[in-house]
């Protein structure tokens, strides 16, 4: 693999996990950050056939003495890119030469239920056999795919990837990146540790190592004047990512479902488990500096934001002259106000011990004991979701795209539903099926807070 080498100089400069840190003699730049492009296997230009196999594969974390087994993407962490147009037909065939039974969830893609990634809907992938994923892209945006089966443990492992959808007016930039944030959990000898303990359970697995697009610590080089678009997803199990580049503010342009009306400006961008922003800024500064993209300490509940700002990533400036007259997109197409009201369906999410375990409830019951919510199709209904908890839950719905009541317009398939605090969440339910909604901190997710809406 071509980018085994840079990485395992990297990991012999470094010793992050054991605490003491050291800078890498050669840091990871954007070449090491390239994502592979999937191969499309059908010529035809509206139709791309992918192969997938998800297996287990040897990658080298900086910091560590060995090699960690990861499960992976053939053979990457993230995997492949998938790259197709609004209107494509995609086929994705996964075939599972994992030890255990996965499947593949098309997250915030609108699709067919059967083509889900829901176990219990399609029935799961086993091992050595394989999975036709059909569907047809509705809308650009940036979207992901991981398992939906024990996801805590297989998105942990490395089984994540970003699809990206292109539509007919995107913004022109000089540089586009597409950036999937994780945080793996290392030992010092490459190996993972146990899974799971109770402060992990409490707030999801946070990693010792932050990772973009499977990378720690890159150094990223751009030219100064340089209109950027930055394309994020974070595939963390329980991190919430909060960026801050030191020096701009980012421009959001875009949210899960597809550019913003009204972009906005922002001096930190806080992006929980499953959610993506789409955001552009002008890299300014002086020929050679390096500025710090910082991930800043974030409270979501239970003393999670005590930790230290962390050094995601540093921009640097090159030398060469600064490109000049670039300008930030100020408006994008208006995009339909969904009604409000009209029939509300009750989601309250809680923590809870039940028999001396730590499990997390929606309306006082666990995943699959919460009882379905029940629309007929073609309703626009709302979800009113009441975190009653002490800490923030990353609320997720498939399907469907929603708009947040009293937020500025955007479509949204995963949105941080904060401690103590109730938000209604409308949608048009215009696909017959059955879709799960739950926490995207996996481990909650995999105690409880699942359930699931018939549409029908
Ligand atoms: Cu990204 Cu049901 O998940
Ligand atoms: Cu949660």
């Amino acid at each position: 693999m071509r980018r085994g080498g840079a990485v395992l100089v990297a990991a012999a400069a470094l010793g992050c996990a054991d605490g003491e840190e050291r800078q890498p003699e050669r840091r990871p730049t954007w070449d090491d950050l390239a994502l592979t492009p999937a191969l499309d296997l059908d010529p035809a230009p509206s139709s791309v056939l992918i192969g997938l196999e998800a297996r287990p594969t040897a990658k080298r974390y900086p910091g560590t003495r060995g090699a960690t087994e990861v499960w992976s993407y053939d053979g990457t962490v993230p995997g492949p890119l998938i790259e197709a147009k609004v209107g494509d037909a995609v086929t994705v065939r996964v075939t599972n030469s994992l030890p255990e039974p996965t499947t593949v969830h098309w997250h915030g893609m609108r699709l067919p239920n059967a083509m889900d990634g829901v176990p219990h809907i399609q029935g799961p992938i086993e091992p050595g056999q394989s999975f036709e994923y059909a569907f047809t892209p509705k809308d650009a945006g940036l979207f992901w795919f991981h398992p939906h089966l024990r996801s805590d443990v297989q998105v942990e492992k490395g089984l994540y990837g970003a699809l990206v959808v292109r539509g007919a007016d995107e913004p022109t930039s000089d540089h586009e990146a597409i950036l999937v944030l994780d945080d793996v959990r290392v030992n010092a000898d490459g190996s993972l540790p146990e899974y799971l303990d109770d402060q992990q359970l409490m707030l999801g697995r946070h990693g010792n190592t932050l990772l973009i697009n499977g990378q720690h610590r890159p150094e990223l080089a751009l030219r100064r004047g340089s209109l950027e678009r930055w394309r994020l997803v974070n595939a963390a199990n329980g991190r919430f990512f909060n960026l801050r580049l030191a020096g701009h503010s980012l421009r959001i342009i875009g949210t899960d479902g597809g550019l913003l009306p009204k972009p906005r400006d922002v001096d930190q961008l806080l992006i929980a488990p499953g959610e993506r922003y789409d955001v552009m800024f002008i890299a300014s500064g002086e020929a050679g500096e390096s500025l710090t993209l910082w991930n800043d300490p974030y409270e979501r509940g239970h003393g999670s934001g005590d930790d230290e700002p962390m050094v995601l990533a540093t921009v640097r400036l090159k030398s060469a002259a600064a490109l000049e007259g670039r300008e930030l997109p100020i408006a994008f197409p208006q995009i339909e106000a969904l009604p409000a009201g009209g029939g509300d369906l009750p989601v309250e999410l809680d923590e809870a011990f039940q028999g001396g375990d730590l499990v997390f409830t929606i309306n006082g019951k666990t995943w699959p004991d919460v009882p379905p919510l029940m629309i007929a199709k073609g309703g626009v209904k709302t979800l009113v979701v009441s975190n009653v908890s002490d800490m923030d839950h990353p609320f997720h719905l498939h399907g469907f795209f929603f708009q947040v009541q009293g937020h500025p317009l955007a479509w949204k398939d995963t949105v941080i539903a904060r401690a103590q605090s109730t938000m209604s969440l409308v949608a048009r339910y215009d696909e017959p099926g059955h879709w799960m909604y739950h926490c995207h901190v996996l481990e909650h997710a995999e105690h409880g807070m699942m359930g699931e809406i018939h549409v029908e």
